[in-house]
């Protein structure tokens, strides 16, 4: 959560901040500022003019016209707050004395910070726990006149998550940075550096970055880039291309990021699959030469995740347990994290994240770490997250950047990759060669199937003009679907702020049963699986009780469609791809809902996309 933007140059920064912070309004996106260090050539002045404003990029936009600034060194931030309501004086950059800073993550002993610098004179006009981060580097730099030194000894002082980026008049060729438990990356340019929570804020002007790592610190001017660990140890963190390139970050044709991604997905699931199966049989080599090896060791399998990505590994307990007879269990990184684990021999952890920042997911494999796990493997979206760099293997979906707060081709991709994994599984430990090469098969029909879906956005645009008066509704599905109809309802929840909750189907009568009445919609999951006949049954109950059912079905199965029951058919696919399928209508759905309510889908309120805080 908050985007960080910085960059020093020789030309003027702003246009790149502003870009920058536009790139990363999916972080947080209650208020913006920059503060940029003026200069004779473009501000007739020097120092630090900062600009900031409640809202949205555009605000700060329509701000930075009424007083321009500009120069070659800058910062900037977009909030999402947690200390302090949104407020122009609780937006970042936060000023003390002649420095200015950004922070993303939260200082937790910001109290007693505050307290001891109220003692020493500092005055808070904020209620941010980042204003304490300015005044203790002001503090030490009155004390020494040495600006490393006391961004070091500020920094040692603080607990909790940051990424950090300072900027002085008193050095106004130095950018100053720093990470931990918040990510921040290093873009290079020619004869320019900028900083960023993400590569994708800085994919206009670089494609080539350098990750910082736990604990890093870094001083950047136009052509250097020192960076040093936690230890104060001069290091060097290699210089990588970014990998998404070919998608676009922009939203073309489309109204909203979210629907573009949802139309993506073909492709999103065709580059997660490139090079990764052959004809009948997965190639295993993505996890690494020993590949065969290491898996052929694991007997066990815990998932760990947040959201979506937790939905996604529900389903691959069903995939893990019936395909490869490895027991699994999947569980929220927020509850894994703080509870005694128990670890049988040879479990292979597995984290799930679309981002690879969520700071519980992150929490939860370092926790990992002193478990006695075999190993851990990180299934991820983007190749230099600190989830990929920290965990012992890495197995990447090649969904692109994700920049609609309501994950759709990230989820997807993710079910593809643990299909994959299931798959290879099973061909290790020699299971049913018929089994692999149908999973094989079915991933490589996946896209096409997806494209004839997608076909369906007219009649559920009609659905959603009906769904979208409704105060709740319910959400039922069975065996791999039950995790797919959780999925439907926090995407519904989410963007059209309808409360909607899901259950297996089979629970249905035992207690939320009686919340259906004629003003409750209850959207069903039906593929034409073998728990088939057992759904239908579980919709007679609603039916008889005069629920207005919606059912996305299989073509094969009986369609009579009945006053208060509509019926959405689908193409008939293998099981195992069937959850992957059924995904599509569902989010199709809560997109044209909250179309119809009008509610901002790629920014929905109170939420951001990157989680970066507990
Ligand atoms: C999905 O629509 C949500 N925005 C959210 O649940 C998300 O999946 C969750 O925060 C986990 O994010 P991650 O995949 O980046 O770890």
């Amino acid at each position: 959560m908050c985007g960080i933007v910085g960059a020093i140059a020789q030309r003027n920064i702003t246009p790149i901040l502003l870009e920058g912070l536009r790139r990363l309004e999916y972080r947080g996106y209650d208020s913006a500022g920059v503060a940029v260090l003026t200069d004779d050539e473009h501000n007739n002045a020097d120092g630090i003019l900062r600009v900031r404003a409640v809202g949205k990029v555009i605000e700060l936009e329509n701000a930075l016209e009424a007083t321009p600034a500009a120069g070659h060194l800058g910062i900037a931030h977009t909030r999402w707050a947690t200390h302090g309501k949104p407020a122009e004086r609780n937006a970042h950059p936060h000023i003390s004395g002649s420095l200015a800073v950004v922070h993303n993550g939260i200082i937790e002993n910001h109290g007693p910070l505050r307290k001891k610098l109220i003692g020493l004179g500092y005055e808070f006009v904020s209620e941010t726990d980042t204003e304490v981060v300015a005044h203790l580097i002001a503090h030490y730099y009155a004390e020494s006149q040495d600006l490393l030194g006391a961004f070091r000894t500020a920094l040692s002082e603080l607990h909790g998550a940051y990424a950090l980026a300072l900027i002085h008049q008193d050095e106004p060729h130095q950018l100053y940075c720093a990470r931990m438990g918040s990510p921040l990356v290093i873009g290079e340019g020619s004869e320019e550096h900028y900083i960023a929570s993400d590569p994708l804020a800085l994919l206009q002007v670089t494609d080539r970055f350098r990750y910082l790592e736990e604990g890093d610190h870094a001083r950047l001017n136009n052509n250097t880039c020192e960076i040093w660990d936690r230890d104060n140890k001069s290091v060097n963190r290699e210089l990588k291309r970014y990998e998404h390139a070919a998608f676009s970050m922009e939203k073309g044709e489309y109204r909203h990021y979210m629907l573009k991604e949802i139309y993506e997905q073909p492709q999103a699931i065709r580059d997660t699959l490139s090079g990764i199966v052959a004809d009948d049989h997965v190639l295993t080599a993505v996890l690494g030469p020993d590949a065969e090896e290491r898996l052929g060791d694991i007997e066990n399998i815990h998932i760990v995740a947040c959201g979506t990505s937790y939905h996604a590994g529900l389903v691959a307990r069903y995939w893990i347990e019936g395909q490869a007879g490895m027991p699994c269990t999947v569980e929220v990184a927020s509850e894994y994290r703080y509870r005694t684990v128990v670890v049988p021999k040879n479990t292979l952890l597995i984290t799930i994240s679309q981002s690879g920042e969520t700071a519980d997911t992150l929490a939860a494999l370092r926790f990992a770490k002193d478990q006695g796990y075999l190993a851990t493997l990180a299934i991820c979206n983007v190749a230099g997250s600190s989830l990929v760099r920290e965990a012992d293997w890495r197995l990447l979906t090649h969904a692109g950047p994700e920049i609609g707060v309501a994950s759709t081709k990230a989820f997807t991709t993710q079910l593809v990759a643990l299909l994959w994994l299931t798959t290879a599984l099973a061909q290790v430990r020699g299971k049913n060669a018929d089994v692999i090469a149908n999973n094989v098969k079915a991933l490589k029909q996946l896209p096409e199937i997806i494209e004839q879906a997608l076909t369906l956005d007219t009649r559920i645009t009609t659905l959603a003009e009906r769904f979208a008066s409704k105060d709740h509704a319910l959400f039922l599905g069975r065996g791999t679907h039950y995790p797919i109809a959780m999925e439907g309802a926090l995407k519904l929840k989410e963007i059209s702020y309808i409360h909607a909750e899901a259950y297996a189907a089979g629970e249905l009568k035992h207690g939320p049963l009686a919340l259906v009445d004629e003003n409750m919609p209850v959207v069903s999951v039906a593929p034409g699986d073998s728990l088939l006949e057992k759904l239908k049954s579980n919709l007679e109950e609603v039916r008889a009780r005069g629920g207005q059912l919606i059912t996305f079905a299989c073509e094969t199965i009986d369609q009579s469609e009945e006053s208060n029951h509509e019926i959405i058919s689908l193409p008939w696919v293998e099981d195992c791809i069937s959850p992957i399928l059924y995904t599509i209508p569902l989010q199709l759905l809560s997109y044209h809902v909250a179309l119809v309510k009008g509610t901002d889908v790629d920014k929905p309120r109170n939420l951001a996309k990157s989680v970066t805080v507990e």
